[in-house]
């Protein structure tokens, strides 16, 4: 089964990050044209610039006045929008939720859930120009198993997959929203959690310990998961919270 994004538009947000690049990438591999769109401006550039078909926007999803922006130039620049993947989130730095400033869980909220709700609210009237398309948000797997020291970023993507199941009932038929929940991947997001790049060791062990399949996500595992969830192939999913998570959510 070969799945065929030929003359398909994708823009994808948070896309000089892991899995937003590694998204843009697998979509680009499928035949798309991808619309790279980060706050990095220099990390969305250098993504585009390794992909046959794509622009880089700079977007700042918390502003929607910027996605709105984002999905007009996807528009102009190559005809429509078919598939809008919502990736772009950051967690919060790991600590008590007592300890959180006021200020960085309105941050939370704003990047990881607002940017959500605008990026389907000018989404979906752009996918139905186009006769209907493909949401896809990026959740996480510790919307289901939250572990503590992250409780404010845990329900943030609890509120990515509440909404993903009622967005899919209210626009269904011509329009699927799907979402990947996946578990921890050593991507830019370990620096914003640890403040260090790589993710220390007795850390790893201690989360590895928790996933069957015995290792940590990698993005190409999410990306996968996103391009499946958006392929005609998968015409019938709807609603669908997919869980990359090498079993953890099991136990
Ligand atoms: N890596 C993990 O362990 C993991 C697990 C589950 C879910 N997630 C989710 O996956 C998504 C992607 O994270 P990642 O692991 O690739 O991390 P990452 O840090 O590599 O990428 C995140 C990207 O989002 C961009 N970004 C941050 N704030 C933005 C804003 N306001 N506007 C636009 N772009 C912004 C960053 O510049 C960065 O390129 C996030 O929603 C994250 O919460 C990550």
């Amino acid at each position: 089964m070969e799945l065929s994004f030929e003359n398909k538009v994708v823009v994808v947000t948070g896309a000089a990050g892991g899995f937003g690049s590694a998204t843009a990438r697998a979509f680009a591999d499928a035949g798309a044209h991808v619309v790279v769109s980060d706050i990095d401006s220099a990390g969305a550039q250098e993504v585009a610039a390794g992909l046959p078909s794509a622009i880089a926007v700079t977007t700042d999803v918390t502003d929607a006045d910027a996605v709105r922006g984002l999905v007009e130039t996807a528009e102009s620049a190559f005809g429509g929008v078919d598939v809008m993947v919502n990736n772009a989130g950051v967690p919060h730095r790991a600590g008590a939720l007592v300890d959180l400033d006021v200020e960085a869980v309105d941050r939370q909220l704003a990047v990881n859930v607002r940017s959500v709700f605008l990026g389907c609210k000018y989404a979906v009237p752009a996918l139905r120009r186009r006769g209907g398309g493909v949401v896809v948000n990026v959740a996480s797997i510790a919307a289901k198993r939250p572990r503590p020291g992250l409780t404010v970023y845990n329900a943030t993507k609890g509120a990515v997959i509440t909404l993903t199941r009622g967005l899919a009932v209210e626009v269904a038929p011509d329009v699927r929203v799907n979402a990947v929940n996946p578990v921890i991947a050593e991507t830019g997001f370990v620096k914003s959690l640890t403040g260090s790049a790589a993710l220390p060791d007795d850390l790893r062990a201690d989360w590895v310990a928790g996933i069957p399949m015995a290792r940590t996500a990698s993005a190409r595992d999410v990306a996968t998961a996103i391009v499946f969830l958006a392929c005609d192939q998968a015409g019938f999913l709807t609603g669908v919270c997919l869980d990359v998570d090498g079993g953890r959510s099991i136990q």
